[in-house]
C-alpha cells in the first residue's frame, strides 16, 4: 500500500521531550454485565489547559469537555438509555454529535438541521438509548472544523453484555493539532488553502490528549485496542513492528476477526477499528507502532514490554463479538443512487468554469450532485427515502483527495469498492475513499428526519462537502 501525499507531523522531531511516559490510557476491566439502566451524565465544555507536549513547553489553552482532552471516557451498557446535560460554558455556540449512534434525528445534534445551537451560558439535555454495543466517539456539530481543532471530542464506549476476553481494553484516541512554538494552538481555523487540500493536517500527533512514547505492555498479555480517529483531517495507517493484531470491529460494529490488509489499520478522521493484540515479544522488547501513512512514515510510540511475563502462551479465548441489531439491507428491492463528490485542487467540477467561479465566489471548494452546502444546512435533500426502506448509494469520489464519507445515525454495508466486493462487508458509519475511488453501500434509511452525509474531514465539510438524506 502507498499512500504519499501527507507531511509527517513534526511530533518525534520538534517536540522529543517525553521520555518513558505511559499513554495514560483510562481502562475498566472488561467483563461486567448489568441490566439496562438510564445513565444520567453530564458534560460541561469550557475553555481549559491541556499539557499536549509537556515540559518544558507551556500548556496549550484549548476548549474542552470537563477539562479533559480528550473529553471523558463514557462507558455504558448495551441497551442503557443516557440522559446527558450538556451546560456550554464555552464562549461560543455549541452542540454534541453522538457519531455513529443510531438514535432519534432529534437527538443527533446537527446545529441548524436537527437544533438550534446550545447558546452560551444555556443547557440542553440529550436523551436516547444506546441499542448497539462498541466505540463511538463525541464532538460538537457547529462550527466543527474549529470547535474539534480546539479539543472538543471524546470517547463513548458502548460495552457488550458478553465482551471477548481480554487482559486489558484500551482506548486509543489519536488527534493531530497545528502548534507554534509555545504548544499554543494556530488558530487559522478553516483556512482556503487546507480547505481545498488535504485539510488541516497539524504538526503534533496526540495519543489520548499527549504525545506519546511508550505503551507498557506484558509478555502474553492481551489487549483490546480501541483506536479512534478524533482529527480533523489526518489519515493514520499504523503498522504494528512484529506484532500481528486482528480487527474484530469496525466503527462500533463487529467484523469476522481478521488481519488487517497488508498488516496495516487505515483509519480515517471519525472511523474507528477495535483491535486485539496478543503482546508475544520477550520480556523487556520494545516495538513500534508506526504510521506509514505520510510520505516520511514516523513512529508513533513504542509497545515497551517488562520484565514480568502476564501469562507463558497467549490467551486462548473466541475473538468473535455478537453482532448488533442493525438491519440488513434488501439489496433485491433497494433503487441505486450515484452520489459523486467533486471539487478541490487539481479537480474540477461537471459544472465546468461557471460552477467553479460560483463556487470561489462563496469561498467553498466542494460539491455532492453539483451543490455545495455553505454549513448552514439551507440546501435541500439529496435523496429522500422512506423509513423502513432499503437503499444503495452509489458513491463517486471524483477528486484527487482522501474522503472519510460519514452518514448520520445509520450504520451501512461496504459493499464494493471500484467494483470489487469489499472483504468481510463491514458495517460502517464512516468510510475511507481513495482519490478516484468509487464505492457502493448500503443500508435501511430508520428515523424521521435530516441526517447529514459528509466528509469527516472537517475543513472539507466547511467547505461545501456535505448533504443531507431526509428519511420521511
Ligand atoms: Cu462525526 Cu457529522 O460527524
Ligand atoms: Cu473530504
Amino acid at each position: 500500500m502507498t499512500f504519499g501525499t501527507f507531511p509527517a507531523p513534526l511530533t518525534r522531531r520538534s517536540f522529543l521531550v517525553r521520555t518513558a511516559a505511559c499513554a495514560g490510557a483510562l481502562a475498566l476491566p472488561a467483563g461486567r454485565a448489568r441490566a439496562a439502566a438510564t445513565r444520567e451524565l453530564t458534560l460541561t465544555p469550557a475553555p481549559a489547559k491541556a499539557a499536549l507536549v509537556g515540559p518544558p513547553y507551556p500548556e496549550t489553552a484549548v476548549w474542552a469537555y470537563d477539562g479533559r482532552v480528550p473529553g471523558p471516557e463514557l462507558r455504558v451498557a448495551q441497551g442503557d438509555r443516557l440522559r446527558i446535560e450538556v451546560d456550554n460554558h464555552l464562549p461560543a455556540p455549541t452542540t454534541i454529535h453522538w457519531h455513529g449512534l443510531r438514535l432519534p434525528n432529534a437527538m443527533d445534534g446537527v446545529a441548524h438541521v436537527t437544533q438550534p445551537p446550545i447558546a452560551p451560558g444555556e443547557r440542553f439535555v440529550y436523551a436516547f438509548d444506546a441499542p448497539d454495543a462498541g466505540t463511538f466517539w463525541y464532538h460538537p456539530h457547529y462550527a466543527s472544523a474549529e470547535q474539534l481543532e480546539r479539543g472538543l471530542s471524546g470517547v463513548l464506549v458502548v460495552e457488550e453484555p458478553e465482551p471477548i476476553r481480554v487482559d486489558r481494553d484500551l482506548v486509543w484516541a489519536l488527534d493531530d493539532w497545528r502548534l507554534d512554538r509555545d504548544a499554543a494552538i494556530v488558530e487559522d481555523f478553516g483556512s482556503g488553502m487546507d480547505m481545498s487540500h488535504a485539510g488541516r493536517l497539524g504538526n503534533t500527533v496526540t495519543l489520548n490528549g499527549r504525545i506519546p512514547d511508550a505503551v507498557a505492555v506484558s509478555t502474553g498479555e492481551r489487549l483490546r485496542l480501541r483506536l479512534v480517529n478524533v482529527a480533523n483531517a489526518r489519515i493514520f495507517a499504523l503498522r504494528f513492528e512484529n506484532h500481528t493484531p486482528t480487527v474484530v470491529a469496525r466503527d462500533g460494529h463487529p467484523v469476522t476477526p481478521h488481519e488487517p490488509a497488508e498488516g496495516i489499520v487505515l483509519l480515517g478522521p471519525g472511523m474507528r477499528v477495535d483491535l486485539v493484540l496478543d503482546c508475544g515479544a520477550d520480556p523487556g522488547a520494545r516495538a513500534s507502532v508506526v504510521d506509514v501513512f505520510p510520505r516520511d512514515p514516523y513512529r508513533l510510540l513504542d509497545l515497551a514490554y517488562g520484565e514480568t511475563p502476564l501469562r507463558e502462551s497467549p490467551l486462548d479465548a473466541s475473538l468473535v463479538l455478537a453482532p448488533n441489531p442493525v438491519p440488513e439491507p434488501d439489496l433485491a428491492a433497494a433503487p441505486t443512487h450515484e452520489i459523486v463528490f467533486e471539487g478541490g485542487m487539481m479537480g474540477g467540477f461537471r459544472g465546468g468554469r461557471e460552477m467553479m467561479r460560483a463556487m470561489t465566489s462563496r469561498g467553498l471548494a466542494w460539491a455532492v450532485n453539483g451543490v455545495a452546502d455553505d454549513g448552514g444546512h439551507t440546501i435541500s435533500p439529496l435523496l429522500t427515502v422512506e423509513s423502513g426502506r432499503s437503499i444503495v448509494l452509489d458513491l463517486a469520489n471524483e477528486t484527487a483527495w482522501w474522503h472519510p464519507i460519514h452518514l448520520h445515525g445509520h450504520a451501512f454495508r461496504i459493499l464494493e469498492r471500484d467494483g470489487a466486493p469489499e472483504p468481510h462487508t463491514p458495517l460502517a458509519d464512516t468510510a475511507l475513499m481513495a482519490p478516484r475511488e468509487r464505492m457502493r453501500i448500503a443500508f435501511v434509511a430508520e428515523g424521521a428526519g435530516d441526517w447529514l452525509l459528509h466528509c469527516h474531514v472537517l475543513e472539507h465539510q466547511v467547505g461545501g462537502m456535505s448533504a443531507i438524506v431526509r428519511v420521511v
